[in-house]
């Protein structure tokens, strides 16, 4: 195949990259090396064989769209980028397929902030941690959309433009509303990707500030995982194109920011410094997917169990500090 990774120098897209390079495949990916830690990401790449990236080549078999404005916390101090890139940059994209590359199956990374912070919900505190009062399995796809933040107006208003040109136009796109995903060459910071950067400042020995009270809970994902959804998605392209997935962790993999810190107290053997301050907008106390239809559709669900995915990534960031210092 040949596939184009927009974003490829990001966490998710470099761990697509390699692994779809690795099984033989050509990928071309395109990123403007934004964010901080990507030109690391594309310097090893580069080592690892794939050397002509960053061209547009067409027509491709595969489309990941993972090129984002990514931070909820950069949305809110700078909109119009923020709009600029997550949703006018995805409509470009659908734009340029429309025209020149229509049969392609264009896979979008969307979030599942799309939901906002579904206030209906009844949410109870047990054991130090929040939970669902009555949705034991988590939040499915059929929840309303409500986008909170402009991160969540941008994200979501691209989810909805990959599912309609499906239905106006019939392009292959599948929607991928993921929940937190880490593991390696995630460049994580406070402003987002929160696992990682837990991990990363555990093993630089610097203070964590938890926004909140650190009960909040999400399911998170290994990277591992997320990259085999997309493959099992890709080979069932033709039965579920326009659909919409909800791709996470799921209730067997939930973790709140104090039992993280537990476990990298414990994979450290020290403590580790702590800062509070106040909630951030639009960070769910809760967020649990629902991710049966996806193992329905396309038989996919998680087989990195939470604190083995810590673990692993705990000494890969151990292993690899350098590029975090
Ligand atoms: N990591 C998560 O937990 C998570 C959760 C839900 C959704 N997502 C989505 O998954 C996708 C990938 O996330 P990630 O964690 O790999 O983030 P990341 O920041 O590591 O990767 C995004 C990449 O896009 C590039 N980029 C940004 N703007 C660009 C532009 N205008 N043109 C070209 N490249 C551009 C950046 O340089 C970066 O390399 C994003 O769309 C994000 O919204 C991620």
């Amino acid at each position: 195949m040949r596939i184009l990774i927009t974003g490829g120098a990001g966490f998710i897209g470099v761990n697509c990259a390699t692994h779809f390079a690795g099984i033989g495949h050509e990928v071309i990916i395109f990123d403007n090396l934004s964010r901080a830690g990507s030109e690391k990401n594309l310097e090893w790449i580069k080592i690892e064989g794939l050397v002509d990236v960053i061209t547009q080549k067409g027509p491709f078999d595969l489309i990941l769209h993972m090129a984002a404005q990514v931070a909820v916390t950069t949305s809110v101090a700078n909109p119009r980028e923020d709009f600029e890139v997550n949703a006018l940059g995805t409509f470009n994209l659908l734009e340029a397929i429309r025209h020149h590359n229509p049969e392609t199956t264009f896979i979008y990374a969307s979030t599942n902030k799309v939901y906002g912070e579904m206030e209906d919900l009844n949410i109870i505190e047990k054991d130090g941690r929040y939970m669902y009062q009555d949705l034991p399995e988590g939040v499915d796809e059929k929840r309303n959309l409500d986008f909170h933040s402009p991160y969540g107006c941008s994200k979501g208003s691209a989810d909805q433009y990959c599912r309609d040109y499906y239905r106006i136009y019939g392009l292959k796109t599948i929607v991928m509303r993921q929940s937190c995903i880490y593991g390696y060459r995630q460049f994580g910071i406070e402003d987002q990707g929160w696992v990682a950067w837990f991990c990363i400042a555990a093993v630089l020995g610097k203070q964590i500030t938890i926004y909140g009270d650190g009960k909040q809970i999400r399911d998170v994902l290994f990277i591992d995982d997320l990259v085999r959804a997309y493959e099992l998605a890709y080979e069932k392209r033709d039965q579920i194109a326009g659909k919409v997935y909800n791709i996470g962790g799921g209730p067997k993999n939930t973790l709140s920011l104090h039992e993280l810190i537990r476990y990298l107290e414990k994979l450290k053997g020290e403590r580790i410094p702590l800062a509070y301050d106040d909630w951030r907008p639009g960070d769910q106390k809760v967020f649990i997917d629902n991710i049966s239809l996806a193992e329905n559709d396309f038989g996919w669900k998680p087989v990195t169990m939470t604190d083995e995915g810590i673990e692993k990534l705990y000494k890969w960031t151990y292993e690899n500090r350098y590029i975090f210092e």
